[in-house]
C-alpha cells in the first residue's frame, strides 16, 4: 500500500492517506508531551517501542475477541490500520488508585480499590480534556447510547485481558487510556495505542514506574523504562 498525503500529525504520531480510502498509515514519532503539551521532550526510541508494543498488544487483543484497527505492521515506526472516525473521549480504567484520581480524591496513589473505575474525559485541548459522564456525552451527542454500552463493556474486558497479560511478566497494570473509533463500514473498534505512554505500569515485586510518569515526573530512567518494558512484552 502506498503513503501519499499527511493527513493530521498529532503529539506522538502522523497519520497518512494511503491508496486505500478505508486504511491510513500511522508513523510514531519519539517526541513527548505532558501536562497537554505544555512539558516536551524526546524519548530516544520511544516511537519504535510504542509502535511495535501496540501492534504485539492489538493483535492479542483481536485474539480474545476484541475488534480492533489494527491492519498491518509495515516497519518499527510504521502501521497500517483501519481509517475509523474517532469518538471524542478518551477513556480510562484504573485498577489501582493514582495519578489524577489520586490528587482529586486524596487518595494515595497505590491504594488498591475494590473494582475497576471507568472515567470518561472529552477530547479537547483546549480545554484540557475534561472529564465528563454518560450524560454528558448522551445530551452532547458525542456517542449514543448503544456505542457506550459497548465501550464500557471492551474497556472492562480488554482490562481483564491486559491485567492478566502483563501479570505474567511481573507488571502490574494500575491504569490505562483507550481510544475507540467507528469504522468506515460502521464498526466500532479500539484504536489508537496502548503503551507506556498511555499506560501506568508498575513493578509488581519492586513497585518502580515503567513508564511515561518517569517523563512527566522528572524521574530519570525514562528511556530505560521504556526498554524495560519492550524487553518484559516483546522480548527485544
Ligand atoms: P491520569 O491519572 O493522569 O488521569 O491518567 C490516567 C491514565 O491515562 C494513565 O495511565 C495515563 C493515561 N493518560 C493518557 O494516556 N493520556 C492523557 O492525556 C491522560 C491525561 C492520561
Amino acid at each position: 500500500m502506498k503513503k501519499l498525503n499527511q493527513m493530521y500529525e498529532g503529539k506522538a504520531k502522523k497519520v497518512f492517506e494511503t491508496d486505500d480510502p478505508s486504511v491510513v498509515l500511522v508513523e510514531y514519532k519519539d517526541d513527548a508531551t505532558a501536562l497537554n503539551g505544555k512539558k516536551k521532550g524526546t524519548i530516544q526510541g520511544k516511537g519504535a517501542i510504542n509502535n511495535r508494543m501496540t501492534n504485539h498488544l492489538m493483535k492479542m487483543l483481536e485474539k480474545n475477541g476484541i475488534p480492533t484497527h489494527y491492519v498491518e505492521e509495515i516497519n518499527d515506526r510504521e502501521t497500517l490500520v483501519k481509517k475509523v472516525s474517532i469518538v471524542p473521549l478518551e477513556v480510562i480504567v484504573r485498577n489501582v488508585a493514582a495519578g489524577s484520581l489520586s490528587k482529586r480524591l486524596g487518595i494515595p496513589e497505590g491504594t488498591p480499590m475494590r473494582r475497576p473505575v471507568i472515567e470518561y474525559c472529552y477530547k479537547c485541548d483546549e480545554l484540557d480534556d475534561p472529564m465528563v459522564n454518560e450524560y454528558h456525552i448522551a445530551a452532547m451527542g458525542w456517542a449514543d447510547d448503544r456505542t457506550m454500552a459497548d465501550i464500557a463493556g471492551y474497556a472492562l474486558k480488554i482490562n481483564s485481558i491486559l491485567t492478566r497479560y502483563f501479570h505474567e511478566v511481573g507488571v502490574d497494570l494500575i491504569d490505562f487510556k483507550l481510544e475507540f473509533g467507528v469504522t468506515t463500514d460502521g464498526k466500532l473498534v479500539l484504536a489508537d495505542e496502548i503503551s507506556p505512554d498511555t499506560c501506568r505500569f508498575w513493578d509488581s515485586r519492586t513497585h518502580e514506574k515503567l513508564d511515561k510518569d518517569r517523563f512527566r515526573r522528572d524521574m530519570g530512567g525514562v528511556e530505560a523504562a521504556y526498554e524495560e518494558m519492550a524487553a518484559r512484552i516483546l522480548g527485544d
